[in-house]
């Protein structure tokens, strides 16, 4: 594998559907599996096989249909998850087992009551146990992002000893800046024996907004997987954004990071994701939102129409929207209004264009948007002809 080429591991059927309230039946995880393999993904975190039957069907049948992509089962450090997870990955081309503990200071004292040697031990014998039953072993340290580095390093040598592939470091609670998310991968890369026979992986929470951020922070100080759902969506503020991601690395090529996703089943995807969870996303959410590519202010539009880069960073068509909008608005200029009403078959003259423009404000006032029945109507009105 290439040094440059990061690799994206989706957890939408995993970490995102543990959205309050959203609940996928096995039918629709296998539709949105089958397309993250289409999309690119190289990993899909199919399911937690152990936290009920539902689940270890949906890993089995997942595991049965991805052609491409590793398909990955969520485990605790213990055996009895591991050999769940084992046997529901049985029929996967690339399985993975992602087994883990909390290395924090409150998750070690809080959740385990238990001592930092206590806890390298319990990590050791689940990587060696998941070992036991497939090759590929990530393990992931909890709460990483609130974790002393100096511990976090020593607990991710011992696994790395016993056959972890990939070490995620989560910033389970989102807590982290982005220069210190980027700080502790470095940290990482530089005092951990081993390290670069392994991939960091990097799994950042939204808690305080910041999850893309780091994520990027991440990989930047030479973490090479990033964990990620489609929309974002995940437990409380949701996960790093799959779309975010993958639009940042590949809009700044001098960074020199790429990944295998197909960009332009991105929009697509992200409405199969909101349909099937029945959760929308905000209008104004980057690269898939539905204002993402919306113009509605005089002076942007003006400039859009003379040339898309005036105020546009990536082309629509880049990530599967077939074209940037132009909403006609009471901020509209005349620029705009001639657009969209030639765009409805009218080529207005300059004094044609003059004239209306007054009366358009007007309607417009009264109105969140002016859309092309409207507009018909106000050609109508003031008998303007094609
Ligand atoms: O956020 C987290 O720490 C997780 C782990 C279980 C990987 O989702
Ligand atoms: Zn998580």
């Amino acid at each position: 594998m290439s040094n440059n080429k990061v690799q994206i591991f989706d957890t939408t059927l995993r970490d995102g559907e543990q959205v309050p309230g959203c609940k996928l039946n096995t039918e629709q995880k296998l539709v949105i599996a089958e397309r993250l393999d289409i999309l690119g993904v190289d990993v899909i975190e199919a399911g937690f096989p152990v936290s009920s039957p539902g689940d270890f069907t949906s890993v089995e049948k997942i595991s049965k249909l991805v052609k491409n992509a590793t398909v990955c089962g969520l485990t605790r450090a213990n055996k009895k998850d591991i050999e769940v997870a084992a046997a529901a990955l049985k029929y996967a081309k690339r399985p993975r087992i992602h087994t883990g503990i909390g290395t924090s200071d409150s998750h070690i004292i809080y959740k385990f009551n238990s001592t930092q040697e206590k806890i390298i031990e319990r990590a050791v014998q689940a990587v060696s146990y998941a070992k036991s039953f497939v090759e590929d072993v990530e393990f992931y340290a909890e709460d990483a992002g609130r974790t002393a580095n100096e511990f976090l390093a020593r607990v991710l040598e011992q696994v790395i000893k016993a056959g972890a592939t990939v070490l995620n470091i989560p910033d389970t609670t989102g807590y982290c800046l982005p220069d210190e998310y980027g700080a502790k991968i470095k940290y990482l890369k530089e005092n951990v024996k081993g390290i670069d026979n392994v991939i960091l992986s990097c799994h950042c929470h939204n808690d305080l907004g910041l999850a893309t951020a780091n994520a990027i922070a991440g990989v930047q100080n030479g973490a090479r997987q990033i964990e990620c759902t489609i929309n974002g969506i995940g437990e409380r503020a949701g996960n790093t954004a799959l779309e975010e991601v993958v639009m940042i690395l590949k809009q700044h090529p001098y960074l020199n990071l790429e990944t295998g996703i197909n960009s332009k089943l991105l929009y697509s995807t992200s409405q199969l994701v909101q349909e099937s969870m029945g959760m929308r996303v905000q209008a104004n959410k980057a690269i898939i939102g539905e204002n993402a590519f919306a113009h509605s202010s005089g002076i942007h539009q003006d400039g859009v129409i003379k040339n898309r880069e005036t105020y546009e960073i990536i082309n629509p068509a880049e990530v599967g929207v077939n074209e940037s909008s132009i909403v006609l608005t009471a901020r509209s200029g005349r620029a705009a209004l001639a657009y969209r009403a030639k765009n409805v078959g009218y080529n207005l003259t300059k004094i044609e264009l003059d004239d209306l423009y007054p009366q358009f404000l007007n309607y417009a006032d009264h109105r969140k948007e002016v859309n092309d029945k409207d507009l018909q109507h106000l050609m109508e009105l003031n008998h303007v002809h094609k």
